[in-house]
Formats: structure tokens, C-alpha cells, sequence
């Protein structure tokens, strides 16, 4: 396992599912974490599990399509650990299940500023702390809707290309400054988000498992090992990439 110890990371989203499993691997592998998250009962709950590991942990209530409760969840985390090694762009929202013409404008809206202008606000606070010490890591959670279509989910897959460009045009910006920007694209995962999509029809849970060809849904914990490593010290030489945590989706 890679060892982050001493190593500060900001992880929005992390009150729940794979902001949750990344928030308790990076403190297991030593790092020291702020769950930002705009529910605060499930945020506080990530840093209580993190303090029974014996690990370093604070919550701040943020949300991310806020860009000013953004700049102030980070420069907490400044002034809490003193600098910012670690940022993981992770907190989104699943969206209304419909076709494009049934979406309203408010639900568009809504999606692009949580999943798509909440990676940006958080990307800009958190380089620009970088930039000062000198290097980071990021990675933004895309999805496998930003590598393809997704059925009913427009807004949603709009956001998450737009996470794969910003990922990708931040990497490029910076990779001489030291701060490596990547993305993990996860397919059906078990989480809240997800089991809200499959308790939405009976026979769903099945028809999404049948088009995943490893045969089932992701855990948290494995998204949370590959950005793990995106983000270790091992792996110094990848930047601006997408990676898919599908099951083997994507590769056919
Ligand atoms: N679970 C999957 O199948 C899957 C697949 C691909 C991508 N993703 C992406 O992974 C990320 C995490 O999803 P998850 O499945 O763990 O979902 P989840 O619903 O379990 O967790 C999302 C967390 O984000 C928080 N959040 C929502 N809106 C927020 C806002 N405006 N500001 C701050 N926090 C906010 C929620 O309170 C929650 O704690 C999302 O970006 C999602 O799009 C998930």
C-alpha cells in the first residue's frame, strides 16, 4: 500500500459512498483528511471512523456549487494542517432519470453547477494553494457516463465529459508545476446515489448488472484504490488521464 502519511487531502463528498471509502483509505494509508460534504450528519460520521483509526480528521460543510463555501472549506484545511498535498473533486449528484426533453431547465441547471462547476471552483482553490507550495495531486470523479452515452441521463453525462476536459486541460496547465490532475470513470457502483437509480424500478438492479461484463456493480473501496494510486508518489508520471474503473464496460 502506498504510504500517504503527513500528506493533507480535501475530499469533497466524502460523508458518503466512494468520497466516504477514499476519505477512510487515505487515512489508513496515513494522510490526514477533510471530508467536505453538504450533509453534515454523514460527514461527521466519515470523521468519527476516521479518529477510531487513531487518524487526524476534520469536517467542514461545503457546497461545492458554491464557489465561496469552496475557497473556505479549502482554506480551512489550510489553516487546520497548514497546507494542501491532496485534492479529491468527488461530490455530485445522480440527476432526474428521464430523456432529454423531460429535463427542465432547473434540473440541467442544477446538475452542471454540483458535478461540473463544483470540479472547476474546487480545481481553482485547490491549484492555487499548489501553485504557492509547490506541487499536488487531484483527481476528479467523471464517470463512465463521460467516456459514452448514458440513456436518461443527459445532463449527467454532459457534466461528466466536461469533468474529463477540465481534467485533462489542468493537467496539461500545470504539469510542469509539479501538480498532477487525473479522473477515475467508475461504472454502477454500490453506493446511495446508485441505490436510489435501482430501487426507481424492480427489474433495473438486473438490467444494469447484465451490461457490465465482470457480472456485478462496483465497491467504494475498489474506486478508492485506484485513485490511491493516481495519487501516489509511485506513479509520478500520469497525468491527463481518465481512468475506467468499469468492469470491463468500456473495453468493448
Ligand atoms: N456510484 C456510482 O455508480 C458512480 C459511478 C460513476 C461516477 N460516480 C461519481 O462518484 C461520485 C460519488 O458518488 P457516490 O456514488 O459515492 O454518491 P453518494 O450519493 O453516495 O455520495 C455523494 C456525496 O456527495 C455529497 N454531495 C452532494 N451534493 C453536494 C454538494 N453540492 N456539495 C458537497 N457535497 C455534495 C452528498 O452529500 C454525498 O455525501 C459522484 O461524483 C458520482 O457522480 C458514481
Amino acid at each position: 500500500m502506498a504510504d500517504f502519511s503527513n500528506q493533507v487531502t480535501f475530499i469533497t463528498g466524502a460523508g458518503s459512498g466512494i468520497g466516504r471509502a477514499t476519505a477512510l483509505a487515505f487515512a489508513q494509508a496515513g494522510a490526514q483528511v477533510v471530508v467536505a460534504d453538504v450533509n453534515e450528519t454523514n460527514g461527521q460520521q466519515t470523521v468519527a471512523e476516521i479518529l477510531q483509526l487513531g487518524r487526524e480528521a476534520r469536517f467542514i460543510a461545503c457546497d461545492v456549487a458554491n464557489p465561496d463555501d469552496v475557497e473556505k472549506a479549502v482554506k480551512y484545511t489550510i489553516e487546520q494542517f497548514g497546507r494542501l498535498d491532496i485534492g479529491i473533486n468527488n461530490a455530485g449528484i445522480g440527476g432526474k432519470y428521464a430523456r432529454l426533453v423531460d429535463q427542465t431547465f432547473d434540473d440541467w441547471n442544477r446538475m452542471l453547477a454540483v458535478n461540473l462547476s463544483g470540479v472547476f471552483y474546487c480545481m481553482q482553490s485547490e491549484i492555487r494553494q499548489m501553485l504557492v507550495q509547490g506541487g499536488g495531486k487531484i483527481v476528479n470523479l467523471s464517470s463512465i457516463a463521460g467516456v459514452r452515452g448514458l440513456v436518461k441521463a443527459a445532463p449527467y453525462t454532459a457534466a461528466k465529459h466536461g469533468v474529463i476536459g477540465l481534467t485533462k486541460t489542468a493537467a496539461l496547465e500545470y504539469v510542469r508545476h509539479n501538480i498532477r490532475v487525473n479522473a477515475v470513470c467508475p461504472v454502477y457502483t454500490h453506493s446511495a446515489m446508485v441505490d436510489e437509480l435501482i430501487n426507481s424500478s424492480p427489474d433495473m438492479e438486473n438490467r444494469l448488472r447484465r451490461a457490465i461484463p465482470i457480472g456485478r456493480f462496483g465497491q467504494p473501496e475498489e474506486i478508492a484504490q485506484a485513485i490511491l494510486w493516481l495519487c501516489s508518489d509511485e506513479n509520478a508520471f500520469c497525468t491527463g488521464q481518465a481512468i475506467q474503473m468499469d468492469g470491463g464496460l468500456t473495453a468493448g
